[in-house]
Order: structure tokens, then sequence, then C-alpha cells
């Protein structure tokens, strides 16, 4: 008779585990509150359009919360948009950068990291990650850096802040602009000061999975008025605030968020810093029971990591120690009811849009002789942790099982238990 789930036994785990979104009348009053009130957008039809908020009478649900998420990150300006691509694509778009220049990016991430780059057509030039914590390795950022590099972009990858202290000291030492990707870490800290106000910059996404959720949505933030301005006016089509409605400075989108969005994610914000004390508990209660299983171990928590998302809890799986492949033991896993990935298939650089190098028609990038001869597949003979965290290594469980309890956890850890110690049922199959 079978033990493992995966080939007919009992699941270890039967009933689902903690459930996202997280909603309740808060949100519902709020999104009853914009339908009834009219006003589905930013500004007042039929009151004559401007981009400044009215200095009488009702400020919007977007600048409202435009205003609350960026003070809760230490943060200036927030800027709201449809999502967190939009948040990347814009706020680099208004670093006015020059054709070709190169900006760093983990090997290890969400292609927007990437993407961003391109559709500004500029060079995504990637860096391995650090084998504790999958973040930008800084140890391997300099050797990266040419006379073309531009901005390093880092991922607070799962919701750990990546290493600011080494980052921005070699960023301030070759004149580069730190760009911060913190779609995965909303409330998180870096020695006690929020992800998302070290850079120029940084772009945090409310899609579903993320740990305060819209549907879809993003946010820009900053600390630089400048910069804040820019953006604004590339969300708004190029517009410029005191000018005619239809007349153009940039060339910019329409990244806008809805009144809808805005209303949600602010009693989303409400919850987040409770949320995210709660998963850091539960977290560290489930690196402390997988401490000993031989053949797991969670990525490391950094000292300087204040606060951790958990957007994404990880552990590195050592295929020779448990005696079986990774891909086999995350479909048992799955199997036995807990709700487990194996992440990216493989590194950025390795999706066909990289190797066959299609970005925007014609060279690459436009108008530039620079980079014609970039073979991204290459990249894989520098990203020896990241080509391996896809291939073998990185098993994921993602973030609103971690709003669960102790026993949830326990679950987690015996149904790994559970498989490994059952892994000759698999050999055999
Ligand atoms: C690391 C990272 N950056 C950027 C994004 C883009 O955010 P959005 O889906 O809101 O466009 C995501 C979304 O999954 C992400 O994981």
């Amino acid at each position: 008779m079978a033990n493992l789930a995966i080939n007919g036994g009992e699941p270890l785990r039967k009933t689902p585990f903690h459930g996202w979104p997280v909603f309740d009348a808060r949100e519902e009053e709020a999104l009853l509150g914009v339908l009834r009130s009219g006003k589905w957008w930013r500004f007042a039809f039929g009151q004559g359009v401007s981009l400044a908020e009215p200095e009488e009478g009702e400020r919007s649900q977007v600048a409202e919360f435009q205003e609350e998420f960026a003070r809760f990150h230490d943060c200036a300006y927030g800027i709201a948009a449809a999502n967190g691509t939009a948040t990347l694509e814009m706020g680099i778009r208004a670093l006015d950068l020059d054709v070709g220049d190169e900006v760093i990016v983990p090997a290890y991430t969400y292609i927007a990291s990437a993407t961003c780059v391109l559709q500004n057509n500029l060079v995504p030039i990637f860096v391995d990650i650090d084998p504790d914590t999958y973040n930008l390795d800084p140890e391997r950022l300099e050797e990266a850096i040419t006379e073309r590099t531009r901005a390093i972009l880092v991922v607070h990858f799962g919701g750990q802040p990546a290493d600011m202290d080494r980052i921005l000291a070699i960023a301030a030492a070759h004149d580069l602009h730190v760009i911060e990707d913190a779609a995965h870490a909303h409330g998180c800290e870096w020695n006690g000061r929020k992800a998302g106000s070290f850079g120029r910059f940084s772009s945090f996404s409310f899609q579903a999975s993320k740990n305060m959720t819209a549907g879809e949505g993003g946010i820009l933030c900053t600390n630089d008025a400048a910069m804040a301005e820019a953006c604004d006016a590339l969300l708004w089509a190029g517009r410029k605030v005191g000018r005619p409605w239809y007349e153009f400075h940039r060339l910019g989108w329409n990244y806008r968020m809805t009144e809808f969005q805005a209303a949600i994610l602010r009693v989303q914000l409400s919850r987040l810093d409770e949320q995210i004390r709660h998963r850091q508990r539960a977290a560290q209660f489930l690196s402390d029971r997988l401490g000993p299983i031989e053949g797991v171990a969670p990525l490391v928590q950094d000292c300087r990591t204040t606060l951790h998302g958990y957007h994404l809890y990880m552990f590195r799986y050592d295929e020779q120690a448990a005696g079986l492949p990774r891909n086999a033991f995350v479909e048992a896993l799955a199997a036995e009811g807990v709700p487990v990935s194996t992440g990216y298939s493989y590194p950025l650089y390795r999706n066909p849009m990289f190797v066959e190098k299609r970005f925007i028609n014609g060279s690459f990038p436009l108008g530039t002789p620079y980079h014609d001869d970039m073979d991204y597949a290459g990249f894989a003979e520098r990203c020896p942790v990241a080509e391996r965290a896809c291939a073998h290594e990185a098993v994921w469980i993602p973030q609103e099982v971690f709003l669960g309890d102790d026993s949830d956890m326990d679950d987690i850890a015996g149904a790994i238990e559970k498989v490994l110690a059952n892994r000759s049922e698999l050999d055999a199959g």
C-alpha cells in the first residue's frame, strides 16, 4: 500500500491553508463608497479637468492612497499606477538615460524587472544572486559594471531587502542610480528603514498574489520631487500641471490607477503591519521546524532584515542529500496538500525573448551598434547560483500560507518529512 498521496495514499493535509485575498466589510464599504459617489476616476467630470487636486472639498482616493502608502514607506512621494510593470517603466523613463545605456538586473526575478529596461531602449545586464538570500549578489556587482552602466536595479526578492549597505556604497563609488523593485516588499525593512526608500525610486505591485492587492495596481515611491513630478506627467500621457489638457510634453502613457483600486488599497494598507509581523513569526516557526531535516535549508534571513515580508517563503533543496530530484519532491509535496512550487523555470536571460533578442523592431538597442553581438545565453556561465536555483534547488511557498497558525507550519514540515521518508516509493515509480 502506498503512503504518499501522489501514489494514492492519504494526503497529510486535507484542508486548505489560509486563503488570499483577505478582505471584509471595510473593503466592501470602500468599494461601494466609490461606486455610489459616481467618482470612479480621480478627477470629476464637468468641472474642467486639471492635474492638480482640488484645494477644497474631497480629495481623490488615489491622492489619499499615494500619500498614505508613501509615508508608511519612509518616502515623500507616491505615484499610483495601473500595475508594478508600469511604475518600473515610467521610473526608468524619468531617469532620462541614453539609448544603449546599461542597467544591472538580477538574473533571478520576474520578467518585468528586465522588460522595464528594454522598453526604454536600454540594455539589461544580468548579475548572479547570493546563494543564501537569492538577492542580487553584491560580490558579483563590480565585475558587471562597464563605462555604459548607469543604474543598478535591485529586487527585494521574496520580501527580503537586498543588501542595501553594499549596493548603495558600490553605486555611489561608480555614480550609478539605484532602482528598487519592491514588488515583493510591502512594509519590509532593512536596518529599521523601509525597503523602497533607499534608491532614486522604488516600485511596488498590487497584483493579485502580492502582500497587498486590488487585483492589479502599482505605486512608484521616491524622495525626489523632480522624479515624482516627471512620473506624474508620464502616467498622464505626458501632460503638465497648469498647462492645457490637450498639450503633451513627454512621451508617456495612460498608466493611471482607478478610484476603486485606491479605495481597496487604503484598507489593505491598514492590515499590512499586523500581517507582516504574523508572517514573520510563522516563517520563523517553520524555519525552526525545517532546521533538523536533511536535504532542506530555509534561505537565510540577514540580521539587517528587520522586517521580512515573506511574499515567498523559500528553501533550498539539496538533491544529493535528499536522495530525490527536486521536481519529483515538489510534485509529491503538492499532492500531500502543501501549496508549493519550483518557481522560475530558468533565469531571465534564458527566456526565448532574450536568446532570440526579440525586442523592439530593428537593431538592439535601437539606433546604437554597441550591443549587436550581445549573447544573452552566455550569461549562464556568469550566473551559476541562479542556474542551480531554477533547475535543482529553489522551492517556494506563497505568502498567504504564513497568515496561518503553528499547526499549519507543523503540517508543512510533517509533509516534507513524510515525502522524504517515503522517497523509495518515488524511486520505484
Ligand atoms: C519582482 C517583480 N517585479 C515586478 C513585477 C510586476 O508587477 P505587476 O504584475 O504589478 O506588473 C512583479 C510581479 O509579479 C514582480 O514579481
